[in-house]
């Protein structure tokens, strides 16, 4: 367990990525299966719940509500769980096209409050609601921590987050965050991607600044959308309406490359007598201040995952790990590396 960034939040050295579970990695999961598997990560230690209000538009902070709901009935302290939810990207489920974002005072406002109609009165708060994504390069961040500062006081949120910003947008926002809440409240995490394949937040200064000010880093994707599993032999596995099939890195010669570094990492889990995914996880929990969010929609996953904690890695293993080459092709499709402002990485 470790704290959120400077909050009493307490979390599970992992938490659970709820996103597959309504959206994007093919059909979503019947919801009662869903729900049971919320409550089968809780009743193995995992306490820390990943969600965003575009998952399945809405649908995923519903399931997620009513498996929360679930476990408050059943005698769970409310405080005992750890919910993340995210607004700033917009989608509108009447045009598929359609994609944008935006950070304003007003929006982060509505957000929150239809986030919390969705997630039900039992969970009544926010742990940690995040900017999804950081509109128009940074300008309207003011307004945004404005915004934040309000939920706070309202206590319609516990803590705030920042969802793949860049180190000064970081700075900044935690400045006028520190700043319209008296000194009370300063950023508690940073989400990013990051795992053995993506690995930019190391050299961006995104891990860095998080580490200097006492900002939890949260790791989303640590598997890499399940290249990091040795189980991904061909895109054509993936379901027609799964998203990976428009990302680079899931195509073609790039895919190939990919494999070949998961190979290499095969040869540690066999010497070690574990997964490969077990590796990928073990080796961002060994990272410090960093807490991976694998998602799953499979119970079997999900304990092996939890499990990774178990896993050890001596410096000569991390340094075998670091040494492996990054994954080849954008993590996005080049559509969405350009809205969401990544086009610069590899
Ligand atoms: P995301 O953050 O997008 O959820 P991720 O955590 O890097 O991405 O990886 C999630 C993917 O890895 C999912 O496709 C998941 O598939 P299942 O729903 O079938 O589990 C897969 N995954 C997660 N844990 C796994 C494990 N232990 N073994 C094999 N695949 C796993």
């Amino acid at each position: 367990m470790s704290k959120i960034g400077k909050t009493n939040l307490n979390a599970s050295n992992q938490g659970l990525g709820c996103m597959a579970m309504s959206e994007f990695y093919g059909d979503p999961m019947p919801e009662e299966q869903a729900i049971a598997l919320i409550k089968k990560a809780f009743s193995n230690g995992v306490n820390f719940f990943d969600t965003a209000d575009i998952y399945g538009y809405g649908d995923n902070e519903v399931l997620l509500g009513r498996a929360v709901a679930s476990l408050v009935n059943s005698g769970v302290a409310r405080e005992n769980i750890i919910i993340a939810s995210k607004c700033g990207i917009i989608r509108d489920k009447n045009d598929l096209t359609k994609r944008g974002t935006d950070n304003s005072y007003q929006y982060v406002k509505e957000s929150c409050k239809k986030s919390l109609a969705r997630l039900s009165s039992s969970v009544g708060y926010i742990d940690l609601y995040y900017l999804h994504r950081i509109a128009e390069n940074g300008a309207q961040i003011e307004e945004a921590m404005r915004a934040m500062a309000e939920l706070l006081a309202e206590n319609k949120i516990k803590a705030v987050g920042l969802s793949e910003a860049n180190p000064i947008i970081i700075a900044n926002a935690n400045k006028v965050l520190i700043h319209y809440t008296q000194g009370i409240h300063q950023l508690a995490a940073v989400q990013s991607e990051y795992s053995l394949m993506t690995r930019n937040v190391e050299n961006n200064g995104v891990l860095a600044i998080c580490r200097k000010l006492g900002i939890t880093f949260v790791a989303y994707s640590p598997l890499s959308r399940a290249l990091l599993t040795g189980k991904l032999e061909s895109a054509e596995q993936l379901a027609k309406n799964d998203f990976r099939r428009s990302v680079p890195r899931f195509q073609g010669e790039n895919f190939e490359k990919n494999k070949a570094i998961v190979k290499e990492i095969r040869k540690l889990a066999e010497k070690k007598g574990c997964s490969i995914a077990q590796i990928a996880l073990a080796w961002v929990m060994h990272q410090p201040g960093v807490i991976p969010i694998p998602g799953t929609t499979k119970e079997a996953n999900l304990l092996s995952n939890i499990a990774a904690d178990e896993v050890k890695l001596s410096s000569e293993e991390i340094l075998f790990l670091n040494k492996l080459n990054p994954a080849q092709g954008t993590r996005y499709s080049e559509a969405a590396m350009k809205i969401y402002g990544f086009e610069g990485e590899l």
